[in-house]
């Protein structure tokens, strides 16, 4: 109700951003079929909904989505952009996800990437057009001093070209990203990097996830196009919708899925005791690190014995970006490791690791509810919610084993088991540790990391933005 008031309050609200709440499929049948759309972004705007009174600009990202914009379907409050699909494979796979999340997340093995050729500038000036199409979108859409809240790398030069359509409108963008240091930043082509820069320096805020990232940003501006001017910087950590999750976690659907998932986790082994879980619930995303995952939970069987039989991997690898070849093969190497661990380790009453590549929503949260241990341990990650929703879920009061390269990292850090991404065996390590944590200790920390998590839910992350941009006066 907050959100709403100051939506009325205020001008209008327009939010941007490249993948929308809902995405559509036609059925063999010819109908259209909505679904709920995935990631940080997507769950933290998505508690806003259109009671708030916003307006969400989005692209059309499938073939059911530029169907249903062509059919006029569509939900209220959300505008889909039915940009044509060429120049949005060559923006949104190309530029944001190969080059633009490559650079921030740290994930190009140098010696042979980052290569800046013709089809990169080709796929650039496909990106230019598409952040047009958005901006124009929005000057059309917004009434006089209208607030827009532009969201992430995909759309950094919305800011800047909206700016100049439009002079009047309070213009705030947000990064659910990491943002590089300087001299991976750097990896970029001077123009580029300057026009990046620049873009999103047209708007009068930017927000970031932690502070880690908003002092990357500044310095990135000081050295390559000296300074951020007269832009304003914020932090604003996204947390876990308590009220939500602990609803939505004990709907039927859910105790449905936690009967089989005990089912598939199995009996108790030698002893009377029941089987521990070690739980972990990602994108198939290069920057989850999640064969990284296995090889520890692989080196942990191997240097402590006795947990075999008495612990299951569950591990979500939902499907992500597959028409990019990296992330196809990544998803290949995850279901290979996953099935040499259960051929090596496997009993016939037991399967080491439990792999789900399919997307369901309600068996992620009947993991999170069965959790002994959550395994987040990211290469690197803007902030990384399952981490800030596991502790508000769980049944078992879990202990969290956590990469020092996730923002949650600072709100979390004090009370997870915290990791290098890259050392395994200190991963290893920190899984037997929170496998043999006492009870009560677990108890204690889980409380208070569930406190941690949820201290910004998400409509207040998003107000807060929306009130900082409003009370700016002018520099
Ligand atoms: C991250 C990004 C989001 C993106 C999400 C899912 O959280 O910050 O902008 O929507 O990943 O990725 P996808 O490419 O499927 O939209």
């Amino acid at each position: 109700a907050s959100t709403h008031d100051a939506a009325a309050r205020g001008a209008q609200v327009l939010v941007a951003s490249n993948r929308g709440p809902v995405s559509y499929t036609v059925g063999e049948d010819g109908s259209l079929r909505s679904k709920r759309g995935g990631g940080g972004l997507v769950s933290g705007l998505s508690a806003i909904g259109p009671e708030a009174g916003a307006l969400w600009v989005c692209s059309a990202l499938s073939d059911g989505d530029r169907e249903a914009v062509r059919r006029g379907v569509g939900e209220e409050g959300v505008r889909m952009l039915p940009i044509p699909a060429d120049v949005h494979a060559d923006a949104y796979n190309g530029i944001a996800n190969s080059v633009l999340w490559f650079i921030h997340h740290l994930l190009y093995q140098t010696p042979l990437e980052p290569a800046f050729d013709a089809e990169f500038r080709r796929q650039w000036a496909s990106y230019e057009t598409y952040n047009r199409a958005f901006a124009e979108a929005l000057a059309e859409e917004a009434g006089q001093g209208a607030a827009v809240l532009v969201q992430d790398y995909h759309l950094c030069l919305v800011p800047g070209m909206l700016r100049a359509l439009r002079p009047d409108l309070r213009i705030g963008h947000f990064s659910h990203t990491p943002w590089a240091p300087v001299d991976y930043f750097g990896l970029l082509p001077t123009d580029i990097r300057e026009r990046l820069l620049r873009g999103m320096l047209g708007a009068d805020r930017l927000g970031f996830l932690t502070r880690r990232w908003a002092d990357a940003f500044t310095a990135c501006c000081a050295e390559y196009v000296g300074g951020t001017g007269g832009t304003r910087i914020g932090v604003h950590g996204l947390g876990a919708d308590a009220d939500f999750l602990r609803e939505r976690s004990h709907r039927p659907d859910v105790q449905e899925r936690m009967a089989v998932l005990r089912g598939e986790i199995g009996g108790a082994g030698s002893g009377s005791e029941r089987r521990r879980t070690i739980v972990r619930v990602d994108r198939t995303e290069l920057s989850k690190n999640i064969v990284r995952g296995l090889l520890a939970y692989r080196q942990l069987l191997d240097d402590h014995p006795e947990w075999r039989e008495r612990v299951v991997h569950i591990a979500f690898a939902y499907p992500s970006r597959q028409d990019l070849a990296v992330y196809r093969d990544y998803t290949a190497e995850v279901a290979r490791l996953s099935a040499e661990i259960n051929e090596r380790y496997g009993t016939p009453g037991w399967t080491p690791v439990l792999l789900n590549l399919e997307d369901d929503f309600a068996r992620s949260l009947a993991a999170y509810r069965l959790a002994d241990v959550a395994l987040v341990n990211p290469i690197r990650d803007g902030m990384n919610l399952v981490a800030k929703e596991v502790p508000v879920v769980s049944d078992e009061g879990c202990a969290l084993v956590l990469s020092r390269e996730a923002g949650a990292y600072w709100e979390l850090g004090e009370d997870a088991l915290v990791v290098n991404p890259y050392d395994i065996l200190e991963t290893a390590r920190a899984l037997h540790e929170a496998l043999t944590m006492k009870p009560e200790e677990r108890a204690e920390r889980v409380k208070r990391l569930a406190a941690a998590a949820t201290a910004l839910p998400p409509a207040q992350w998003f107000l807060d933005q929306l009130t900082a941009l409003r009370d700016l006066q002018p520099s």
